[in-house]
């Protein structure tokens, strides 16, 4: 199969791609490297069943022929991270709204499956657990510059819906939970590499807020292989599904772990969410998925234990420093 990764040069694609390479895949990446990084792909080049494209997915006309070109398209590209968001709204906006518009179309047009990816962060102020694809969604005001990306997700998997009741399209939609592991930067606000590398480097380990706000976190081996499953379920069609670790932490103990993990000498400092993202900052205190329906569909749930995936990404970061 030919299979179009948008966004295959990020953490998630690229990893994504190794995946299906080693399943005898043809695999096409098309991404801009805004947060991605040529070197999660750089291994690639040269084996003839993979080709990169450095392009935005908003260039319809490259779009169109790679679209054209392929059975099924993955979509990653997106802006991602919530301080890479807040830093830019605009731009974030037009690539999660017009940029899976235009794949969604071009789909469309040529009768492709495709399959959206989309994240927890759509649920937004929820304290219950687990969280369920179908549950309420709670947001803040639109002057909470965080929520646009929750927004704009949420607008694609309407889009995405619409696309699949009115035009028959065959689209699924796989919400993230916050996957970690090898290739994810800190860059942007991922709080599992920036703890690693300050870890690392016994410089404090900053906690924003006060720590108590929890979180699961899903090994990107068990989240690829569950997109690879789910890009061959007819059921998943026309559905939102959950991919996502159940083993709920807080953020401050999250610290403690990497620290100890580490062997680091760290001190674990508490910054206020003013400081780091200005005025009008709202954090989501909690965030458990539900993980039955992608049990029903695919006979296969994220389990990799945290203290392991944390093993295996300090021991990537040591090796990088
Ligand atoms: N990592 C997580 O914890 C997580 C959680 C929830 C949802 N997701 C979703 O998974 C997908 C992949 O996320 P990731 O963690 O790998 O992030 P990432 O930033 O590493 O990957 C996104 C990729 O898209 C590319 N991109 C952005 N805008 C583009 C554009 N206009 N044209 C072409 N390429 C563009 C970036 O350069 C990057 O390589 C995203 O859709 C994200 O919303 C991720």
């Amino acid at each position: 199969m030919n299979i179009l990764v948008t966004g295959g040069a990020g953490f998630i694609g690229s990893h994504l791609c190794d995946y299906l390479i080693s399943k005898g895949e043809y695999v096409s990446v098309i991404d801009d490297l805004s947060t991605g990084f040529f070197e999660n792909i750089v291994h690639l080049q040269g084996d003839p069943r993979f080709q990169y494209i450095n392009d935005t997915i908003l260039n319809k006309d490259r779009m169109d022929s790679l679209i054209q070109q392929c059975d099924v398209i993955i979509h990653l590209a997106a802006a991602v991270g919530v301080k890479y968001v807040i830093e830019n709204p605009l731009s974030s906006i037009e690539t999660n709204i017009c940029g899976t518009e235009i794949a969604l179309k071009l789909a469309n047009r040529y009768k492709k499956k495709i399959l959206i990816a989309s994240t927890s962060e759509v649920y937004g102020k929820h304290m219950h657990a687990p969280l369920k694809e179908d549950d309420n969604l709670i947001y803040g005001p639109p002057s909470t510059m965080r929520w646009s990306y929750a927004a704009s997700k949420l607008i694609d998997e309407f889009t995405a819906l619409a696309y699949h009741r009115t035009k028959k399209l065959k689209v699924a939609i796989f919400r993230c939970f916050n996957t970690i592991g090898p290739r994810q930067t800190g860059l942007y606000g991922m709080v599992v590499p920036r703890f690693i590398q300050q870890a690392l480097r016994d410089e404090p380990i900053t906690v924003f807020g006060d720590g108590r706000q929890t979180r699961t976190f899903t090994y990107f081996g068990d989240v690829v292989e569950a997109i690879y499953r789910l890009m061959k379920c007819e059921e998943a069609l026309g559905k939102i599904i959950n991919i996502g670790g159940t083993e709920e932490i807080s953020i401050s103990e999250l610290a403690e772990r990497i620290k100890s993990i580490a062997g680091s000498k760290s001190e674990i400092i508490y910054v206020p969410y003013e400081q780091v993202y200005g005025k009008d900052f709202e954090d989501m205190m909690r965030r458990v998925p539900s993980s039955e329906k992608l049990n029903s569909l695919i006979g296969f749930v994220p389990q990799t234990p945290l203290d392991t995936i944390l093993e295996k990404t300090v021991e990537y970061f040591s090796s990088e420093t």
